[in-house]
């Protein structure tokens, strides 16, 4: 089960190690990435994520990545 399309192009953030994030894959959360909350009363939940080093990181907004919770190119099939 994929959520919907928040959007066609990646999110960068820049990450912190030790830091955990939830991407949120329903598709609905107005805080892109991320989990806002929105998914509540649906079948989906966050993925949690922790961050092993300080770096950038392209999330995926489209929700329809084979790897989540990062973009691996789906969005420019859709
Ligand atoms: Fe989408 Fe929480 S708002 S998973």
């Amino acid at each position: 089960m994929k959520g919907q399309i928040a959007q066609k192009t990646p999110v960068p953030v820049e990450v912190e190690a030790g830091k955990s994030y939830f991407w949120c894959t329903c598709g609905k959360s107005a805080k892109q990435p991320f989990c806002d909350g929105s998914h509540q009363g649906s079948a989906f939940q966050p993925m949690k994520w922790t961050a092993v080093e300080t770096c950038l990181k392209f999330f995926c907004a489209c929700k329809q990545t084979a790897g989540q919770p990062f973009c691996d190119g789906t969005h420019n099939s859709l």
